[in-house]
């Protein structure tokens, strides 16, 4: 696996910071990967991520200044080596428009790492401070479980 693109619905809350976390992480570990994120949905095409994002992102020493979202493209189920949704609501659109070929690389995040439960990285967008940091708490716990797992399958 040298490649992984991160779901969610809107690209601004959830896949940049899995994103962003795992782009450091990963470089701290010393594993070469090309990480990257995507929307289900093109509402916020362009936009930087969400303010909520941003701030708890910066809390835990993240930048997710540069970010700008995007929708996923047919391109990336050819691209990349693994994509990896948020919740089971992503993982179904994603299969839905998965051309089979490639349908071997969708996973739920979460659980492709290894993690205990939950399984689901919960949308925040309606939500409080609190959901963005149960949200930037179950990504580490995600990124440091699929960095065990490129170890483990090294
Ligand atoms: P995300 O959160 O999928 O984690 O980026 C959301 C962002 C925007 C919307 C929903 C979820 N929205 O409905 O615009």
């Amino acid at each position: 696996m040298k490649s992984i693109l991160f779901v969610c619905l809107g690209n601004i809350c959830r896949s940049p910071l899995a994103e962003a976390v795992a782009r450091r992480e990963f470089a701290h570990a010393g594993l070469a990967l090309t990480v990257a994120s995507a929307g289900l949905g093109g509402w916020h095409s362009g936009a930087g991520a969400d303010a909520r994002a941003v701030a708890c992102a910066a809390a835990h020493g993240y930048d997710l200044a540069a970010h700008r979202a995007r929708q996923v493209t047919a391109m990336d189920f050819v691209g990349f080596d693994a994509v990896l949704a948020m919740d089971r609501s992503n993982l179904r659109e994603l299969a839905r428009r998965c051309p089979p070929a490639h349908s071997e690389k969708l996973a739920l995040f979460l659980p492709f790492a290894g993690t205990a439960p939950p399984e689901e990285v919960p949308d925040p967008y309606y939500g409080d401070d609190e959901d963005f940091r149960q949200v930037i708490a179950l990504v580490r716990r995600g990124v440091f479980g699929l960095i065990e797992r490129c170890r483990d399958a090294a």
